[in-house]
């Protein structure tokens, strides 16, 4: 009998690779040290590679056929406790273990292990400044790195197809250009760390309703032009290490064992090196999804059975798995293991310098959050005499998104025990925005009422000069959200603004939510989940200690009736359903303009306590480029940022799924009577169409019109460019 093999070499002393060893020698590319090692590989070490664990699950709910169960305990047990994954080390030949941990907001532990949150991805997004994002992903991977991670599950850009799903605070909005430069950043941000991070959740995991047997049906042109191309670009633009495949089917297939996706798409047309891991619980089948694409099954026992483990082994003896493909997978877990540094720069646990990332979080809330509606100048405030804070534990702290990218705050929740409870506690940052306010308007006095009771937060309002209700959606992963404020927010919030005229909305948020009482209130501030320093955050935007440079990153509705599918459909379990994404590439904004829907906000909006003014707009063509120019003058007294949006309009001929693409941006920070110029690139895909028969993109010969806005429904100027007749594959874009 054979002795267990995760036991047997998690026995092996840890000796580590020697500087002698060929592949060690960082002369040679990750390529050529990724082949030295390989060939050095048993089957066995490979099989391990490709295997992981968690450390949260019970041996007996599992196919104990699948799995010596030995390995299985070894492997659970080597995993950080309360992290997200594992995958033994090779000793011998100097590969590290993989330490796994959620998530894009920070380092998540399921322990209670406290680190520092960013706000939520949705909310940084906000910022229209990859910067912000970079510097975030640069923090909380250095917590990971320092926490004993090498691996972040971080990245997450699906697109905000339905607004009401659970998981958009996760990802980076609805538009795939912005989706893509965003989640880019904060790739490069963490992996600047010399540790692997993902992109999530490939592909079109669009609602958490019924997320593992929903079947997507979407023409591939569609895809292409939407939930794939921001992937598609974010690849490009940050190279992760891993691909995370998603739960949901694609036109009937599982994402984690889908050909067409994993081998055509991701490996072959976009020319991916990195591994396709799946989500925790994601895996169908062995051969079927060894052949499809898949390189490595996560998290057992999430998935009660271990499909690759002993299962692979046999499917490799029997043939029914070639030995290549094996190769392959383990390849590609080492080439992302040498490329992102993990090999030559191992994990060590240090301590962290917790001040110092509160305010890397606090800056980039402050990047961020979206004033939304400010009316007769009652924003900045002016030292008033009296405040009424009203609502959503303003007094304690700041809410943030439930699931795996729940992040346990340093000091603590600050309101425990609210929502479902175990992984779904609602988790509420220690930085309470009216401490935040006490300190920036010290002559100020402020009340707080909690906003249970619609007369007693009437009287509060009713009794101060200026009254700020705080109202909020908590969101999570498994759940998808309502898009109207639960409770009695919303009679709060009218009581409040008829007992005082002066009454500001601060809406803490997954996503877009309705706001029935917009027109009663002078101001509104979107910050999302603002992250473990948004209450100083919030509080410094109000008081105007910063400017408000925030843009929505997602389109706020009118009413639910407003969008493709007012309520999302399906059921939580039993068979698979269908749902039918008839809208094609017309996602968010593009979808709002197709129907002609006025929104409440548009993608785009946002404003500033200083204005300016986009003109001097130009657009010429050279060696197959579109380049855009403009310029910015801030024409208002104070300093402030700007997000100046490029928008293409094509001929009818052309046959875009919507009237108006988003194709380049630029946010420049500009001093009052100072002018900024900008130069953008226009990516030719984005000013194509996807031909499914011949796998190519193309332009459609014509007459575009270029448009240059603050938002996507405020264009200031135009121009127009002739574009050529041209067709390209996605593999010529990266030569
Ligand atoms: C989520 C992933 C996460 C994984 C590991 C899954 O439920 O969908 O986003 O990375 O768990 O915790």
């Amino acid at each position: 009998m054979r002795t267990p093999l995760v036991a047997t070499l998690l026995a092996v002393a840890t000796g580590s690779a020697s500087a002698a060893q060929p592949w060690m020698d960082k002369a040679k590319t990750s390529t050529q040290r990724t082949e030295l090692l390989l060939k050095e590989m048993t089957q066995q070490e490979k099989l391990l590679l490709v295997f992981g664990y968690s450390p949260r699950a019970q041996l007996g709910q599992i196919d104990a056929t699948s799995i010596l169960s030995a390995d299985a305990e070894a492997g659970m047990a080597a995993a950080i406790p309360g992290s997200a994954g594992y995958v033994p080390g090779i000793p011998r030949l100097g590969v590290p273990a993989q330490y796994e941990t959620d998530a894009s907001i920070g380092v998540r532990n399921a322990e209670g292990l406290q680190r520092t949150s960013l706000p939520s991805s949705l909310a940084t997004t906000a910022s229209w400044d990859p910067r912000v994002m970079e510097a975030g992903g640069r923090m909380i991977g250095q917590e990971a790195r320092l926490s004993g991670f090498n691996v972040m599950l971080a990245g997450g850009i699906n697109l905000a197809r339905e607004p009401a799903n659970g998981r958009n605070f996760e990802y980076t909005g609805e538009d795939p250009l912005l989706a893509a430069e965003m989640g880019a950043g904060q790739i490069r941000g963490i992996q600047s760390n010399h540790i692997v991070s993902t992109v999530k959740h490939f592909l079109i995991n669009s609602q958490e309703t019924g997320r593992r047997i929903v079947s997507a049906q979407i023409s591939k042109a569609a895809l292409r032009m939407s939930d794939a191309l921001a992937f598609e670009l974010t690849i490009e633009k940050s190279s992760p290490g891993s691909v995370m495949c998603s739960y949901n089917l694609i036109n009937d297939v599982y994402a984690c064992q889908h050909p067409w996706l994993l081998n055509s798409i991701l490996k072959g047309d976009w020319g991916y090196q990195g591994y396709v891991m799946s989500d925790w619980g994601g895996v169908h089948s062995t051969v079927f999804a060894a052949t499809s694409g898949l390189d490595q099954q996560s998290g057992f026992p999430f998935d009660k059975v271990a499909y690759f483990a002993k299962p692979l082994k046999d499917a490799l003896e029997d043939g029914s798995v070639p030995q290549a493909r094996l190769d392959d997978m383990a390849r590609r877990v080492l080439w992302a293991l040498f490329d992102k540094g993990v090999m030559d720069h191992p994990v060590q646990v240090g301590p962290i310098d917790f001040a110092a990332n509160a305010k890397v979080s606090q800056s980039a809330a402050e990047q961020s959050l979206v004033l939304l509606k400010n009316e007769g100048g009652v924003l900045p405030l002016a030292s008033p005499k009296r405040v009424a804070l009203i609502g959503s534990y303003a007094d304690k702290g700041v809410l943030a998104g439930g699931g795996s990218a729940s992040v346990t705050p340093v000091g603590g929740n600050a309101v425990p025990g609210l929502g479902p409870g175990g992984w779904l506690t609602q988790v509420w940052q220690p930085s309470s925005p009216m401490k935040a306010l006490q300190r920036e308007l010290p002559g100020t006095q402020f009340t707080f009422d909690a906003g249970t009771d619609v007369d007693a937060a009437s009287k509060a309002a009713a009794a101060a000069d200026v009254a700020i209700v705080f109202v909020h959606q908590w969101t999570a992963e498994s759940m998808d959200a309502s898009l109207s404020l639960l409770g009695k927010q919303n009679d709060v919030v009218s009581a409040a603004a008829k007992a005082n005229p002066n009454t500001i909305v601060v809406v803490e948020s997954g996503g877009a939510v309705l706001m029935p009482w917009h027109q009663d209130v002078k101001a509104i501030l979107a910050a999302f989940y603002p992250g473990a320093a948004g209450g100083e955050a919030i509080a410094r935007l109000l008081t105007g200690a910063v400017n408000p440079s925030g843009r929505l990153p997602i389109t706020f509705p009118a009413s639910a009736d407003q969008l493709v599918r007012p309520q999302i459909l399906g059921k939580t379990d039993g068979p698979p359903f269908t749902v039918r994404y008839t809208e094609g590439a017309a996602v968010g904004y593009k979808w709002f303009d197709l129907r002609g829907h006025k929104p409440l906000y548009a993608f785009g909006h946002g404003l500033s306590y200083t204005r300016f003014e986009l003109a001097e707009l130009q657009a010429q063509q050279g060696k197959g480029r579109v380049t855009v120019k403009f310029s910015t003058r801030n024409t208002g007294a104070r300093e402030g940022a700007s997000v100046g949006q490029v928008y293409v309009s094509a001929p009818p001929e052309a046959h875009w799924e919507a009237p108006r693409r988003l194709v380049g941006f630029d946010k420049q920070n500009l001093k009052p009577g100072e002018k900024g110029t900008s130069s953008i690139q226009i990516d030719p895909r984005l000013l194509s169409t996807f031909d499914e028969a011949s796998n190519q993109w193309v332009i459609t010969p014509g007459s575009y019109e270029v448009q240059l806005g603050a938002a996507s429904d405020d264009i200031r100027a135009t121009t127009r460019v002739t574009l050529a007749v041209r067709r390209f594959t996605s593999a010529q874009m990266r030569r």
